[in-house]
């Protein structure tokens, strides 16, 4: 359990779902860890076990070591402070996971408000971009390297109906992950993105307790279940840890098979 032992980690949107999950993980296998989000408290109605505790409480109480930096991702000042208080506290970075996100579906293109599209590119765009660019200016003075993982989704990677602005939003993190890995591999700095399809936690809570919609939605995935929050959590200690060292520019889908092909057996 020592995968990342001694690595200072910031983990954006980290109070529930993905996040939390990731950072949980990533104290237990020895990171320090910078919890940030809008709100300390998790999210009510996901599918945390114990979402009365907040994950810095729930990292300390399994012996790990974590502080909560609040941040909104969106204000470009917010993310320079988060990495200020980083490397005040634990004196340096060495992984990123721009996790903050959010999601707007259940209208066609025309039907969308512009204040549909602004809240998407504000959060999953601008807030990815700074959490890139203000880690990669921390990353450039420590002149050691780093570590970016992008969560992204396989939103990002293809069409999907009644989504567009979640889709073009996730396209453009998933074009800002091949861009800066060519952009910045020569100083050491690894970038890749994790493209999960829909996974239990409180953004997807409406879906999943929809009958129709989850007999319909696990027919068409080959492993034939939803993914689970530890799911992108193994797979976001693999990309942080040196197991991943020569993986980069990478956009790793994680989808029990889904995006292979829409016709089931
Ligand atoms: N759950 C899925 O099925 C799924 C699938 C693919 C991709 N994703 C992506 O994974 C990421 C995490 O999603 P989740 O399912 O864990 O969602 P979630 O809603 O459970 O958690 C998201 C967290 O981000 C925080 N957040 C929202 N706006 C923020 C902001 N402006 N600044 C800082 N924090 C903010 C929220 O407070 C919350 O704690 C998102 O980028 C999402 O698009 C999710």
């Amino acid at each position: 359990m020592d995968r990342l032992k001694g690595r200072v980690a910031i983990v954006t949107g980290a109070s529930s779902g993905f996040g939390r999950g990731i950072a949980m993980s990533y104290a237990a296998e020895g990171a320090k860890v910078v919890v940030s989000d809008i709100h300390e408290e998790p999210n009510q109605g996901g599918f945390e076990g114990d979402a009365k505790l907040t994950t810095v409480a729930a990292i300390r109480e399994a012996g790990g070591e974590a502080t909560y930096v609040s941040c909104n991702v969106t204000k470009q000042s917010e993310v320079a402070n988060l990495i200020q208080e980083t490397v005040r506290v634990y004196g340096g970075l060495d992984v990123i996971v721009n996790n903050a996100g959010i999601y707007r579906a259940g209208k066609l293109a025309h039907e969308f408000g512009i204040e549909d599209l602004d809240a998407c590119f504000d959060v999953n765009v601008r807030g990815t971009w700074f959490g890139c660019q203000e880690a990669i200016k921390q990353f450039l003075k420590q002149g050691r390297g780093g570590n970016i993982v992008n969560i992204v989704s396989t939103a990002g990677l293809q069409g999907h109906p009644k989504q567009s602005v979640y889709n073009i939003s996730k396209g453009a993190a998933a074009n800002l992950t091949r861009c800066l890995a060519i952009e910045y591999g020569h100083e050491k700095i690894r970038v890749n993105g994790i493209c999960p399809t829909y996974a239990k936690t409180s953004l997807t809570r409406a879906l999943f307790d929809d009958k129709d919609f989850d007999k319909a939605f696990t027919d068409v995935i080959p492993l034939k279940r939803w993914g689970e929050v530890e799911d992108i959590a193994n797979l976001a200690i693999f990309l942080a840890s040196d197991e991943s060292s020569y993986i980069h520019g990478d956009l790793i889908r994680i989808d029990g098979g889904e995006t292979l092909c829409r016709f089931s057996v």
